[in-house]
């Protein structure tokens, strides 16, 4: 019997309850899921590529997907695929806004390979105004992210939020002393 190997690529900088959703429909179609998380240089990410391929095994083991796995890919998505020897590429569509630069890439994608279907699937309504960028704007501007994402990376980005604090704070600190010192020995040399 033929088995079906899927990847799920994208950036899940951080993964959120709209992905964890997506790949839970996906593992029932498919025999075999892989979420794969583009290693893209040239982003300034939240998270590392590792953090989140950490963030993402614990929610699918937390969840029990025995039939998922998460990887890191660089280069062409379709090129990927083809090494994994996968057949389709899932891709979630949430409102119309997503569709034309969906499709756009799922033409493209086949145009370079013909042999890859590209496979959108629907995230509950509930997630329908979800993204990664927006859980991030949410956090660093200090609301509540806890129905977003799962606890674990709701944890992850508090503590990314907090560091980040700190070291803003200690700038701050820091620009006020050395001002504070310019200026003392400004009144001195007067
Ligand atoms: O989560 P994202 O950022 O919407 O995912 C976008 C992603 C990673 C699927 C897309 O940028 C991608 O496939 N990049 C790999 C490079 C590639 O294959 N580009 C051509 C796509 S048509």
């Amino acid at each position: 019997m033929k088995r079906i190997k899927a990847i799920y690529p994208g950036s899940f900088d951080p993964p959120t309850n709209g992905h964890l959703d997506l790949i839970e429909r996906g593992s029932k179609i498919f025999d075999e899921l892989v979420v794969a998380i583009l290693r893209n240089p040239e982003k300034d990410p939240l998270f590392s590529v590792a953090d989140r391929r950490k963030m993402l095994e614990a929610m699918i083991l937390t969840a029990g997907f025995d039939n998922v796995s998460v990887d890191t890919f660089d280069g062409l998505t379709v090129d990927y695929a083809l090494r994994l020897d996968a057949q389709a590429i899932l891709r979630g569509i949430r409102a119309i806004s997503d569709y034309e630069y969906e499709l756009q890439m799922a033409l493209m994608n086949r145009k370079l390979q013909p042999a890859l279907e590209t496979v959108f699937m629907m995230p509950a309504e509930k997630y329908s105004y979800l993204s990664s960028r927006l859980v991030r704007e949410v956090a660093q501007l200090g609301g509540s992210i806890d129905c977003l994402v799962p606890e674990l990376v709701a944890q992850k980005v508090r503590e990314k939020m907090d560091v980040a604090h700190k070291f803003e704070n200690a700038e701050q600190l820091a620009g006020k002393a050395s001002s504070e010192g310019k200026s003392r020995s400004r009144k001195k040399k007067a």
